[in-house]
């Protein structure tokens, strides 16, 4: 937490970073892989956070652009094409939409969301090939990689899975161990199987064009070690980590049929790696939202660069992209920060796309309709920055009824309903100014201070920390000015009060906007606002008469049914997962038919049945064992049957197990039933009658 002192005037050295004036400012984020829909993760570690800043400097006034767009090549997207029996285009054509939509809805603003397989990215990304192919910057080079015989395929990236020859996971892929996060080449794996066809690949030589990262490793290690020191230590360190490493060559090309095909003659069947073309598409889409100044956004030194993109994505931004700019040549400029986040779990747990371990954002919006704010709000309430964060509904649940509910739309709906109680609606002008509101301007401008410079530095929690100190303060000023008993002595005092609250208000409505868009414009129209601008915040910005509208809730409660049925979908998809995931356990160790004889297995009829009291889990049973004599069995199984359906019902039983006391019921041996992968209990039963008594052998 920012200490006041570091928001005032008079207080220590400020952390500005920003050293030199930048004429514009051009923000990516990241381009999602559209083989499924995003989930709260891509939205915390990346977009959230983007449009914030872009927001923000759009408010300060100064110039933006902010680009987005689906990443619709790479094998993840021909696997789940493939599982689907569609095409690879139908794939992506369905989730690009479906991201598309659901962004807009969100609010994130994006001034361009295009894809790559738009033809001006095909072009773009052919072009940037082709010149570093003629300018030599590539090096041709023939290898051995993994080919599928059955599939008639050679099996890049995520097409073959094994063992991680670092920590032996075992379904570590062709490009990555997601357990130690390492990146692999294909044939580094232990043991490695097609993921088409399960057949265990061959070699076979083909030829690749590798971009030799190695040459501009000194280049890269002076722009970054030496240059950008204020780089986050997470983005930062991985750069360091992968430079004392020392680069090596990496494939841009791939045997493949879906993607940008390689540009040059004899490369039938070869297209550019995804991460090649990928990061072009910042400069396609660029191109494509501003076909006749985008190259002032990338090659203008007066254009400041800012990459947002989630940890698994620093060294492409960091060490590949760059290489590949430096190469080409032509000006292009390098991000001037890469603000990478940690990532976001779910409840404790990884969220993953394939166990559908996520809060997806299409359906979060379904689920609650013109709650955007909300969401926006606890993920950067408790984003992903410095470490791994967590997503609970609990924590939604919370943040949305104790802060923006108990505060922020407190403090606001207080103000609104006190000015049309005494004043019919209009504002009041300020009379004579105390101590007191003196002070709550200047709290108002030491906030206002800390959250730019939180903003500036790519501290959205802090910043939004600061934002709501806003809220907070009127509140405290407010509670402490009492106009509603004032009113009744000093009514010229009271008005004064109520400006300086609607000041406030309207402060915090700029203030908010980065944040909570929606809320922001609402809270304007009730306040009478239409342009706002960030060097507002603190001002007198609402002139005495200005006629307020009618109070509305910014927010409202989340219950605990709403809250219920989120945590329950969740529950059932951990079963389902687990169900996915069971197998039958190993066959025990070998025995002989002594050792089987020596139980006495037996059939009987069950001729009671019922439930052990203030056990939750146990029923005693009254077996006809064929002796004549009711034999009493208690069995842990309550929770699969009820009573009565068993009474008349013929079970298997062990006969001759030691009896046992439970609940001061003795046990005379165990009837048995089959655990299912469900969890559930099944209870073993004859196909046809049997008689009572008769031995299993
Ligand atoms: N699709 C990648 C991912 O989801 C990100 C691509 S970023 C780009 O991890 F720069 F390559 F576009
Ligand atoms: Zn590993």
């Amino acid at each position: 937490m920012p200490s006041k002192t570091e928001g005032s005037s008079t207080g220590p050295a400020k952390r500005m970073t920003m050293s030199k004036e930048y004429k514009r400012t051009l923000i990516t984020t990241a381009l999602p892989y559209t083989n499924g829909p995003v989930h709260i993760g891509h939205l915390a570690g990346v977009y959230v956070p983007a449009d914030i800043y872009a927001r923000y400097l759009r408010l300060a006034g100064r110039p933006v652009t902010l680009i987005g767009g689906s990443d619709e090549h790479g094998v993840p997207i021909t696997l789940k094409a493939r599982a689907e029996g569609v095409t690879p285009q139908d794939i992506v054509d369905r989730y690009h939409a479906l991201i598309k939509k659901s962004f807009e809805e969100l609010g994130i603003s994006f001034d361009i969301y295009s894809r790559t397989t738009s033809d001006i990215h095909t072009e773009t990304a052919s072009e940037f090939f082709r010149r570093l192919y003629d300018k030599g910057e590539f090096i041709e080079q023939t290898s051995e990689q993994l080919y599928d015989p059955e599939a008639g395929q050679f099996l890049a990236d995520r097409y073959v899975t094994g063992e991680c020859p670092h920590c032996h996971n075992p379904k570590a892929y062709g490009d990555q161990c997601e357990a130690c996060g390492t990146s692999l080449a294909a044939t580094d794996l232990i043991n490695p199987k097609s993921t088409i066809t399960g057949a265990t690949p061959v070699l076979k030589s083909t030829r690749h064009w590798y971009l030799p990262l190695d040459k501009w490793e000194p280049k890269l290690r002076q722009w970054i070690l030496e240059g950008h020191k204020e780089w986050k230590s997470n983005v930062y360190g991985q750069c360091k980590s992968w430079l004392d490493m020392g680069l090596q060559p990496r494939a841009v090309s791939r045997d493949l049929s879906w993607g940008v095909p390689v540009p040059v003659e004899g490369a039938e069947g070869k297209v550019l790696y995804v991460w090649f073309d990928a990061p072009i598409g910042y400069i396609s889409n660029t191109k494509e939202l501003l076909p006749d100044s985008w190259q002032t956004w990338w090659k203008d030194p007066e254009t400041r660069i800012i990459n947002f993109i989630g940890k698994d994505n620093i060294v492409f931004h960091c060490i590949v992209f760059p290489a590949m700019l430096m190469a080409y040549g032509d000006n292009f400029q390098l991000p001037d920060n890469v603000p990478a986040n940690e990532f976001l779990n779910l409840e404790g747990d990884k969220i993953s796309t394939s166990r559908n371990w996520a809060v997806w954002l299409h359906e979060y919006l379904a689920d609650f309709p013109g709650k955007q704010d909300v969401l926006r709000y606890v993920l950067t309430a408790n984003a992903p920055e410095t470490k791994d964060n967590d997503f609970t509904w609990r924590d939604f649940q919370a943040r949305n009824n104790n802060e923006l509910v108990a505060i922020l739309g407190n403090f606001v709906n207080r103000v609104v309903v006190l000015t049309h109680k005494y004043y019919g609606g209009a504002v009041p002008a300020a009379g004579k100014i105390q101590d007191i509101d003196t002070q709550a301007y200047a709290e108002l401008a030491s906030l206002k201070e800390s959250l730019t410079d939180n903003l500036e530095n790519f501290h959205f929690r802090e910043a939004l920390k600061d934002a709501m100190g806003i809220a907070r303060m009127g509140n405290k000023y407010l509670q402490d000015c009492e106009p509603w008993k004032v009113v009744k002595t000093d009514p010229e005092r009271v008005a004064t009060v109520i400006n300086v609250c609607t000041q406030i208000c309207a402060s915090l409505a700029i203030a908010m906007e980065p944040f909570m868009p929606f809320m922001s414009a609402k809270l304007c129209r009730i306040l009478g606002m239409d342009k706002v601008e960030w060097n507002e915040i603190g001002t007198e910005l609402i002139a005495a008469g200005t006629m307020l509208g009618q109070p509305e809730l910014l927010f409202e409660k989340i219950d605990d049914e709403t809250i219920k049925a989120q945590t329950d979908r969740l529950e059932a998809i951990q079963k389902e997962n687990a169900l996915r995931a069971w197998q039958p356990a190993p066959v025990q160790k070998e025995c002989t038919i002594d050792d089987f004889q020596k139980l006495d297995i037996r059939v009987g009829t069950v001729e009671e049945c019922a439930r052990v009291p203030k056990a939750d889990k146990l029923l005693v049973f009254k077996i006809n064992d064929g002796t004549g004599k009711q034999r009493t069995i208690v069995s842990g199984i309550a929770q699969h049957y009820v009573p009565e359906a068993l009474v008349g019902k013929q079970v298997l039983f062990i006969a001759n197990l030691a009896p046992a006391k439970i609940r001061g019921i003795v046990s005379q041996g165990m009837i048995l039933s089959a655990l299912n992968a469900n969890g559930s209990l099944t209870v073993t039963s004859l196909l046809s009658k049997g008689s009572d008594g008769a031995q299993v052998k």
